[in-house]
């Protein structure tokens, strides 16, 4: 199983738009998905139509390790092939006393689920799955540490504006730290998002471009961009929708360029 978390220190920067989609165009190409809600505000959740407010969410149960058989966790989509685990407000208090408690192996709570036995033997959870898409918040905590914990890659969705590049450097170095325990941590780079082709938005494309040319040559750390996705009216008009946007608008530019991002990112064509 390869494991993508959606990161930036920002909100409004599509990271859960771009962790539904990103999922569903996977699924689309017949990928096994699992869909990592690690955000308390329960977007990823909301977008599947699996948010349950009165319950103590499962991610929950996985940061606090209270669980006993995992696959109860585990909650199917609409779409078959796809499941999920769903997050909500409890996730704030159990970060809060994982962190109080100083207990043994707080970074490692994720990765015990993931590696934990399914019911088919021989098997853990991470088996049963092609990717683990991880929607994260804009902040790192307790849960954001153990997302990195087994996550492969890293992508950074950012909305161009004067301050896009703002805490990029500090969502670096916060994957340095983690490589420390998941040497396999890797941050891919930037999925320019919500792009308005304007003066001032491609003038600032062109900056970034330029930025990482430079990098290369003077050899520093910058960050690739790995896609551009446009803004689509669409999305905007149904924002209270929160479906993939292949669903309801398989057309416009959004789905168009989620698709070609998802195709040259995995080298899994549709
Ligand atoms: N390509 C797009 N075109 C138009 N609106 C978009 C696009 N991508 C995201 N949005 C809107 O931007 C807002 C923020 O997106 P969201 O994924 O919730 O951000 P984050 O998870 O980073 O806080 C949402 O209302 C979403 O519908
Ligand atoms: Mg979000």
């Amino acid at each position: 199983m390869r494991t993508i978390s959606l990161l930036n220190l920002k909100g409004g920067v599509a990271k859960s738009f771009s962790a539904v989609n990103i999922a569903y165009e996977l699924w689309r190409r017949g990928c096994r998905v699992l869909v990592w809600d690690n955000d308390k505000q329960g977007n990823l959740s909301k977008a599947f139509g699996r948010y349950d407010a009165g319950q103590t969410a499962p991610v929950t149960k996985i940061l606090s390790g209270d669980w006993q058989r995992p696959e109860k966790l585990i909650q199917p989509t609409d779409y078959e092939g796809m499941d999920i685990l769903t997050s909500n407000l409890s996730l704030f208090g159990a970060s809060f006393r994982l962190l109080a408690g100083e207990q043994d192996g707080q970074t490692e709570r994720y990765r015990r689920f993931l590696a934990a036995e399914a019911e088919e033997r021989g098997k853990t959870i991470a088996d049963k799955y092609d990717y683990c898409i991880i929607d994260n918040p804009p902040d790192i905590g307790i849960n954001v540490v153990n997302a990195l914990a087994v996550t492969d890659e890293v992508i950074v969705p950012v909305k161009i504006d004067e301050h896009a590049l703002e805490g990029l450097d500090t969502v670096a170095e916060q994957i340095a730290d983690a490589r420390v325990f998941n040497p396999s941590l890797a941050l891919k780079g930037i999925l320019i998002t919500v792009y308005q082709n304007t003066d001032g938005e491609s003038a600032g494309l062109e900056w970034l471009r330029q930025e990482w040319d430079n990098a290369k040559s003077k050899n520093y750390r910058r960050y690739p961009i790995l896609g551009v996705i446009r803004y689509s009216g669409k999305v905007a008009e149904n924002s209270f929708v929160r479906k993939p946007i292949y669903e309801y608008s398989p057309c416009c530019a959004a789905a168009q360029d989620y698709k070609k991002f998802v195709s040259s990112y995995t080298g899994i064509g549709r």
